[in-house]
């Protein structure tokens, strides 16, 4: 499946739910955000079927996120279902963790070989500041778990001026300490982020430089891959950023999203997309809904414009309600 600027589109990401177990001052609202109503949100049923849909148009790669994607009552036997479909190489999750140690066995028995974890700090005040729970230590013995169980982990931690600015080394000294990768994302102007400052991903590179010597950039792993990887000495794990706004990745792009309540999204940023609930539920086949995809994927956008101030076309929802 190639979209309009040739790009080979090979990766879905499945948002399986809208709310989350934490508030994490830049992504959700201290009061969350309006529920949608049950019968809007896709079936677990719904889900594997659009997978089984998207796998012959070139699907191999999938990621499960929310929301909180582990607050989703049975995503290990939604995880179990799509492994077991043939072209589906790779099936990975980000989560904020808190869940992840009781679930570890079932997702990891389901076929999840890799797991995303947010983590924004690794001082429990903060921590709690941040999300409004104090469940740091809970995160760290997951990802201890998830490291040990032989997950691939990597950690995510969106550097913000206000919140946690002054942690970054600490976080970066888990990547020096275990095989683990510790990923820094620039914080994106979309919903709460846009009232705080995010910091460059070149700045907290220079800081790790000065603290741990020179490093090296790692060789890419995948195409699409949004990270760029630095090797330190004496580091087990590696560090990365992910910076949206000041390298962009656009031209490489090989993914869109699916929501909740069923919109194939083009582009993080903006709001076109096509929604396959009402396909889903009218009666179409699975081939007519292929076509429909097929024709949505070549208007995806070449690139996002969140340096722009245009705003007209975007999508005006939290990052919870996106799927990050
Ligand atoms: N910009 C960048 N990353 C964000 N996340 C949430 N909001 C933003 C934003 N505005 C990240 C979280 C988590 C993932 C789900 O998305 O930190 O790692
Ligand atoms: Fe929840 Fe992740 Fe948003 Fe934090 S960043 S509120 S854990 S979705």
């Amino acid at each position: 499946m190639k979209d309009g600027f040739g790009r080979e589109i090979d990766y879905l990401r499945i948002s399986v739910t809208d709310k989350c177990n934490l508030r994490c001052k830049y992504c959700m609202p201290q009061n969350g955000v309006d529920n949608i109503p049950h019968g809007d949100v896709l079936s677990l049923e719904e889900l594997y079927r659009v997978v089984r849909i998207m796998e012959p148009l070139g699907i191999k790669k999938l990621r499960f996120t929310g929301g909180e994607p582990l607050v989703r009552k049975n995503l290990a036997k939604l995880i179990g279902d799509v492994n077991s479909i043939p072209g589906i190489e790779d099936i990975a999750m980000t989560t904020n963790g808190v869940l992840l140690r009781e679930n570890l066995d079932a997702l990891a028995r389901a076929g999840l070989r890799r797991v995303n974890i947010s983590l924004d700090t690794c001082d429990r005040q903060t921590f709690e500041r941040i999300t409004g729970y104090d469940g740091l230590e809970r995160v760290m013995n997951a990802i201890y778990a998830a490291s040990e169980a032989g997950m691939q982990v990597k950690l995510n931690c969106v550097p913000c001026r206000e919140l946690n600015g002054d942690g970054i080394d600490a976080l970066a000294q888990l990547a020096r300490d275990k095989r683990l990768d510790v990923r820094f994302i620039e914080l994106m102007p979309i919903g709460c982020g846009r009232s705080f400052h995010g910091i460059a991903s070149e700045e907290i590179l220079a800081g790790l430089k000065a603290k741990h010597g020179p490093c090296k950039e790692a060789p890419c792993e995948r195409r699409g891959e949004t990270a760029r990887y630095y090797l330190f000495d004496g580091f087990l794990g590696r560090i990365g950023f992910i910076s949206p706004m000041s390298h962009k990745f656009c031209s490489d792009c090989n993914r869109v999203r699916l929501t909740v309540e069923g919109r194939l999204k083009l582009c993080l940023h903006y709001n076109d997309g096509i929604e396959l609930k009402p396909l889903l539920r009218g009666g179409k086949s699975d081939e007519e809904i292929r076509e429909r995809i097929l024709a949505a994927v070549r208007r995806k956008p070449q690139a996002h414009a969140f340096s722009e101030h245009d705003g007209s076309n975007a999508d005006k929802r939290k990052m919870v309600q996106i799927g990050g």
